[in-house]
């Protein structure tokens, strides 16, 4: 039977962690977390990411914009945080509803400010291997992955789903990390024979039980990134967990898992921007 990883008490560590290091800092640092639109999920993410600020003594600068904003309204909002000297990290919430597109937003904010490791100079730095920032989600499964006592140090690592937010970053780090890294997606053929040669299995891809107890080598490391819900309504992952945990040797839950382990990691980026733009090592 699988260890499960516990993401909420490792969060918690990291967090009291960034508390102590943004205590030592000579002013408070500032995240400002912008939100377009009134996705139910979305406003969860975002009111959870604001508590986070409060526990680790970060002041959160909330936006709070309608759904039909117009694309120079929200450019014209990150230049104004990008100049403001109160504010380190800038947060959009993603994904921008309909017509928005985020790519120009993620491009207009300064690169240290960019928390998220979106802009593509960060996200430049992270596959040349000298990160500014390491991204939210993929960061914080590394560290759930050293407080297990697991090096991807030559082993097999499997990502499923290539997403710029956690799939692709994710397959940086673990390289960076000297794993053997094999990038799976929704056109990749023969994917049960490929997830059964992975020692680390990380899935991404937000669907219902698509990762199976076949699709498991027996002692697999088994990540589940995802935040699903089932047709009950109940939160879970990608993971078949009921079948899955008996065969693997570590588990992420879902809720409980990588989620809370995101959010600490953001915060942990917050305090490194103000340190950085206060001129402190941390
Ligand atoms: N939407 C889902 N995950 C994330 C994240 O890590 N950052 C932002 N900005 N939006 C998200």
């Amino acid at each position: 039977m699988a260890v499960r990883i516990d993401g909420k008490a490792l969060a918690a560590k990291v967090k009291s962690q960034v508390a102590a290091e943004t205590a030592k800092l000579p002013r408070q640092p500032g995240l400002a977390v912008v939100l377009v639109g009134d996705d139910p999920a979305s406003q969860v993410y975002v009111r959870g990411k604001e508590a986070d600020c409060a526990e680790c003594g970060i002041r959160s600068f909330p936006y709070r914009l309608p759904a039909d904003t117009h694309q120079q309204e929200l450019l014209a909002l990150i230049e104004k945080l990008n100049a403001d000297a109160a504010v380190d990290g800038i947060l959009v919430q993603l994904p921008l509803p309909a017509p928005l597109e985020a790519e120009p937003v993620i491009e207009a904010i300064r690169p240290d400010k960019d928390v998220d490791c979106f802009h593509p100079y960060n996200v430049g730095r992270l596959n040349i291997g000298t990160p500014v920032f390491q991204p939210c989600t993929p960061a914080g499964v590394m560290e759930m992955l050293r407080e297990s006592g697991i090096s991807p140090a030559g082993k097999r690592c499997v990502v499923l789903g290539r997403s710029n937010i956690v799939g692709k970053p994710m397959a940086a780090l673990l390289t960076q990390a000297d794993g053997t890294v094999t990038l799976c997606h929704s056109r990749t053929p023969e994917l049960t024979e490929i997830t059964r040669q992975a020692d680390i299995l990380v899935s991404a891809v937000g669907k219902v039980n698509c990762v199976t107890a076949d699709m498991v080598k027996d002692g697999a490391v088994v990540i589940d990134v995802a935040m699903n819900r089932n047709d009950a309504g109940k939160l879970c992952g990608d993971a078949d967990f009921a079948a899955v945990e008996p065969k693997a040797s570590y588990i992420t839950p879902v809720p409980g898992g990588v989620g809370p382990m995101t959010r600490a990691m953001l915060m942990k980026n917050t305090t490194q921007a103000a340190a950085m733009q206060n001129g402190v090592a941390i």
